[in-house]
């Protein structure tokens, strides 16, 4: 990768101009974000004509006495997200987003993943509590059905064709998705459609009088860029990792998805909903408004207490349980969700356009769960981990504590059962992400977190010049771990590192 002018200028910006001004100096019209933004080809829909769609169940093939057994075929499909478009997609099952898989809190989920595709694969469960041979090390690659074997050489456990993916589910009810995580090419990946939800249901969170069955939505936001023919834009390097120089600080798309479909319209009751926001964008940062969310939870399920936001920043790979009300709003009425990190095309995500008036016993408690609170004092040790650009040989990269990722070295080993402080520092935007145990975060810049990073977490999202506490503790299950940054960009450009729980 050449370091261009432009990333070069972005590197020095940020120490001699400042945090603040990087964004609007060097990325016009796109703050808050680090990423550049690649222009669609094809000609783009009216927002708002295209309905929401719900992505299917995944239907168990077997049910026995301990375990939920599913196979799941990744293959390549053509998807209509553009109206008039077809869109060359990787699809679980062919689809975009793939089919949800519900599980039950204690009850073993069994996902064979077989791979037709041309590319090898690798499924994590992201927000899983699971045992390390599952969990999706980068080079425990799933081979192309076809055969050929020319990727097998690093190092990893490598599947023939298919793998079984084992998920306890020894965890509590949680809005989890699961992707891709090849090493170098998850960005790719993911982008042309390798991304699903995987919900997680309790008795505890069944038994609150929070909005259910229809009124539970999923809502996976991406954006894309699409070519005239109406295939995706990535700017990937032929058969080679990362993505063009231009593009290493992350690929920001101009048309807005929402569950694979572009500014999308959902026709609602006059009731209250709970929205299940994820974001898997690749890169790109939103700022959701236009309407008052009732966060319920986060990435590790239900919060303690509901917290109410008129403005939801949302990184890569976090979620947000919310409740939303269209109970006081009349029929006709129509209601927008803007981002206010975008511009034009993309400062728009979803309408919902209230249909009915309908009955409603749903209600959002003031208490919801409980949240044992990870007392800081109590930590063993504290770990630094210092998220920022640099170089490897001649190229740029994205580091962490100055390396760049080696699938063979562990960089931390960790006794399960130890609370530790992570001390997590940024040069630009990262969303850092910790797999398999929740955390909470404890500060930011020494401050208290912010109403958004309540409750159990697994991303977190780090702003430019920032530092945050979290404190972590492992529970069970002993191996080897990745934490990394969730700007897919800067995963496939070595921001990623090993742990080990003993
Ligand atoms: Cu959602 Cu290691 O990632
Ligand atoms: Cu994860
Ligand atoms: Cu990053």
């Amino acid at each position: 990768m050449r370091l261009t002018r432009r990333g070069f200028l972005g590197a020095l910006g940020v120490s001699a101009l400042g945090a603040a001004s990087f964004g609007s100096l060097l990325l016009p019209g796109a703050s808050g974000q680090t990423a550049e933004l690649l222009r669609s080809k094809a000609r783009l829909p009216e927002p708002f004509t295209v309905p929401l769609p719900i992505p299917p169940l995944a239907r168990p093939v077997r049910r026995d006495a301990t375990a939920d057994h599913y196979l799941i075929t990744q293959r390549e499909a053509e998807a209509e997200i553009l109206p008039g478009l077809r869109t060359p997609i990787l699809g679980y099952d062919g689809m975009f987003p793939g089919p949800t898989v519900v599980s039950r809190s204690g009850r073993r989920t069994v996902v064979t993943h077989r791979n037709e595709l041309r590319v090898p694969t690798v499924v994590h469960l992201h927000g899983g509590h699971t045992p390390a041979e599952s969990d999706g090390y980068p080079t425990d690659l799933v081979l192309p059905a076809s055969g050929g074997d020319e990727h097998a050489g690093m190092g990893g456990n490598v599947a023939h064709g298919q793998r079984d993916y084992v998920y306890p589910c020894r965890q509590r009810a949680a809005t989890l998705w699961y992707h891709d995580h090849r090493m170098d090419f998850t960005g790719p990946q993911v982008y042309r459609g390798l991304a699903g939800f995987h919900l997680i249901h309790d008795d505890e969170d069944d038994a609150l009088p929070l909005p259910k069955g229809e009124r539970d939505i999923p809502l996976m936001i991406t954006d894309r860029a699409f070519a005239e023919d109406g295939s995706f834009l990535y700017p990937a390097m032929a058969g080679m990792a990362g993505v063009e120089a231009d593009y290493m600080e992350g690929v920001l798309g101009d048309v807005v998805l929402v569950n694979g479909a572009p500014w999308p319209v959902l026709d609602v009751d006059a009731a209250r909903y709970r929205l299940r926001i994820l974001n898997a964008s690749n890169a790109r940062r939103y700022r959701l408004s236009g309407l008052p969310f009732v966060q319920v939870g986060s990435d590790g399920g239900l919060l303690a207490r509901p917290v109410t936001h008129q403005e939801l920043d949302i990184a890569p790979g976090e979620r947000f349980d919310v409740v939303v009300d269209f109970s006081h709003h009349p029929p006709g009425t129509e209601l927008t969700v803007h981002n206010g990190l975008g511009s034009g095309s993309t400062a728009q995500v979803i309408r919902f356009r209230v249909t009915r008036r309908a009955s409603d016993d749903s209600t959002v408690p003031d208490v919801l769960s409980e949240v044992e609170p990870l007392d800081p004092a109590k930590a063993v040790r504290t770990r630094e981990w210092r998220f920022r650009r640099g170089e490897v040989g001649d190229h740029a990269a994205w580091l962490i504590n100055d390396r760049p990722f080696d699938p063979r070295r562990v960089d931390a080993d960790v006794a399960l059962g130890d609370l530790e402080i992570w001390r997590v520092t940024s040069d630009l935007h990262h969303p850092v992400h910790v797999h398999l145990d929740p955390f909470q975060v404890v500060s930011r810049d020494g401050e208290r977190p912010d109403p958004a990073d309540a409750g159990w977490k697994d991303t977190v999202d780090l702003r430019p010049s920032e530092y945050v506490e979290l404190a972590v503790r492992f529970t069970d299950h002993a191996g080897r771990y990745l934490m990394h940054c969730h700007n897919l960009e800067h995963e496939d450009m070595a921001m990623m590192s090993a742990f080990r729980t003993r």
